[in-house]
């Protein structure tokens, strides 16, 4: 840069300055001088600035310096990274379900995975509970490879996948028998019943009970393990617009009440926005990570402010949506 003209000498007060006014403020060639380096130094900053904004950060960059920032107050639950999974169809065909996706998400945070059928949210999910496993990558939770499913993460399934025969009581019991503690937990499972709102529904089976109440039911076995990470598959993906609207409330205060960490695949922007802390956009064929949106509206939050529409607007367009809706938002 260029460096700019120095004053050599400044007029005194009450002496005419450059444009024959009088001065009323004594500036000496020093100060000036000082002042001249100070708009430099700034300059030069701006240039540096300019240089940095102009490069591209990766997802996995971005992630990863998001996560350096927090560490410490929210250290790292949960990382992924470049993990692929290829699905073969039996004939020759192959599906790029997953490719080179890496994702980091911290203890107590609420994240939404987001984007049209077939962009591999569910198989991503899968991975991480351990149900599945990557021809390539790695995935760890708290630095331990993530190589079978554990309690530690909670999987609630889109469409509850409870026990038919089983009642409510016995199917949220099914977590403790699980891993042996029965017996000795036997009285939490009246307290689950009535954590998720079933109170008085206890003994009824499944067919006896709407979909919200048997999704409530499915988070509930997950919860009561206690989990560190509970991942939820599209579980409101079936349920009336009313009913969607409650158990988000109720998936809220859950959260809040347990400190868990949860991983939330939905293909509704709304519900993405309305519960996360980030929104993890992917892409399908193959499927990918496009991007991620930290979602910073105090909570509760409302579904019509100015800021929640900006960002709706936002997320629908890094869909190359805007003006429709991904998939269907609910079927009764
Ligand atoms: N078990 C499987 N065998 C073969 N292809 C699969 C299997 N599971 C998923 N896929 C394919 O992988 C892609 C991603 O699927 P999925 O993870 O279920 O997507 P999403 O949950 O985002 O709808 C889709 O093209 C799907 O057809
Ligand atoms: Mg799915």
């Amino acid at each position: 840069m260029s460096s700019l003209p120095r004053l050599q000498e400044a007029p005194g007060k009450g002496q005419c300055g450059p444009h024959g006014q009088v001065v009323e403020k004594v500036e000496t060639v020093e100060w000036v001088s000082e002042r001249v380096e100070t708009v430099e130094r700034v300059l030069k900053q701006v240039e540096t600035v300019e240089q940095t904004v102009g490069q591209v950060e990766t997802v996995e960059q971005t992630s990863e310096r998001a996560t350096a920032v927090q560490d410490g107050a929210h250290p790292t639950l949960i990382s992924v990274k470049h993990v692929s999974r290829i699905y073969s169809d039996g004939h020759n065909g192959t599906t790029h379900a997953l490719d080179d996706v890496s994702l980091i998400v911290r203890l107590g945070e609420f994240v939404s995975l987001i984007g049209p059928s077939g962009c591999g949210k569910t198989t991503l999910l899968r991975l991480i509970a351990g149900l599945d496993q990557p021809q390539s990558g790695t995935l760890t939770m708290q630095n331990q490879p993530i190589t079978a499913p554990s309690h530690e993460r909670g999987y609630v399934f889109q469409q509850g996948a409870l026990y038919p025969w089983a009642t409510v009581e016995d199917n949220i019991a099914t977590g403790l028998k699980a891993r042996g503690v029965y017996h000795a937990q036997k009285p939490r499972v009246a307290q689950f019943v009535a954590l998720v709102g079933l109170s008085g529904f206890g003994l009824a089976y499944p067919h006896q009970i709407s979909g919200g109440m048997a999704q409530r039911v499915a988070i509930a076995r997950a919860l009561i393990n206690e989990p560190k990470a509970l991942l939820l598959d599209e579980p409101m993906g079936a349920l009336d617009s009313f009913t969607r609207i409650e158990l988000q409330d109720k998936l809220l205060d859950l959260w809040k009440e347990f400190k868990s960490t949860m991983v939330l695949v939905t293909h509704d922007v709304d519900e993405a926005i309305y519960l996360s802390d980030r929104v993890v956009i992917m892409t399908p064929r193959p499927g990918r990570i496009s991007e991620m949106i930290d979602i910073k509206l105090g909570r509760p939050r409302s579904r019509s402010s100015p800021d929640f529409l900006r960002l709706r607007a936002q997320i629908l367009e890094k869909l190359h949506l805007s003006g429709s809706h991904p998939e269907p938002e609910f079927s009764i």
